[in-house]
């Protein structure tokens, strides 16, 4: 999968995705991440980016013309599936998008900052948009390095167990019980017997108990959603 992502502070994007799980994506060839400054597409001499609202109001807004010619540049080199916008009023994020998008094999992914970029992008080429809660952030880089995160790490090959991804909390509407590694007691406090009993058909039972009480008891929507 390739993802481009486009912003006007690509520096803030670096770290993420060189450590751990999306770095080992990367080395195995499996995600490939290129961050586009859009500055570098802007045709004038200051290189600027953004212009003040038609109609006044506080805030500058990104402006077309940079963004658009990247895009453009990232779609001569071959086909984009979508052209996602980072945006507080978007689509809420959740896992079954996650899984949606693990599928695809080129994306674009637009960084907002400001007060936006101007509705013509949103109107006429951006073909998904994405927000990660109710809340707003500065800019729309750390929700991308989010969203880049939840989906890379479901890339078939990505996680050294294949199954891993499978147990998620969400990847089923549910939860994921709760995990106990050693000592088997610690300060008196004792991880439950049926873990220790080796009955893997008990455990897989218990566990999945352990799931429907704990979404029942921090997350009943997820159940209504199913
Ligand atoms: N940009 C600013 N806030 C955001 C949010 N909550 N989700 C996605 N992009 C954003």
């Amino acid at each position: 999968m390739e993802i481009h992502i486009l912003s006007v502070l690509p520096e803030l994007m670096e770290s993420p995705f060189n450590h751990s799980i999306l770095k080992r994506a990367k080395e195995k060839g499996l995600a490939k991440i290129i961050l586009h400054n859009i500055r570098d597409y802007s045709s004038d001499r200051h290189k600027s980016v953004d212009d003040y609202a038609f109609g006044g109001g506080a805030g500058m807004v990104m402006m077309i013309d940079p963004i658009l010619s990247c895009i453009e540049s990232i779609q001569a080199e071959g086909p984009v599936d979508e052209i996602i916008y980072m945006t507080p009023d978007g689509e809420r994020f959740n896992q079954k998008a996650a899984n949606q998008l693990s599928t695809l094999n080129r994306v674009i992914i637009l960084c907002g900052h400001y007060k936006g970029v101007d509705e013509r992008l949103r109107e006429h080429i951006i073909t998904r948009e994405i927000s990660v809660g109710d809340y707003v952030l500065s800019g729309g880089e750390l929700a991308a390095a989010v969203v880049v995160d939840a989906v890379i790490r479901l890339i078939p090959g990505v996680l050294n167990d294949e199954t891993s991804a499978l147990t998620d909390s969400f990847q089923d509407d549910l939860l994921a019980p709760p995990v106990y590694t050693r000592p088997a007691e610690y300060r008196g406090w004792k991880v439950p017997d049926i873990l220790l009993s080796g009955n893997s058909g008990a455990i897989e039972k218990w566990r999945h108990e352990q799931s429907v009480l704990r979404t029942k008891q921090r997350r009943p929507d997820l159940l209504d959603e199913s």
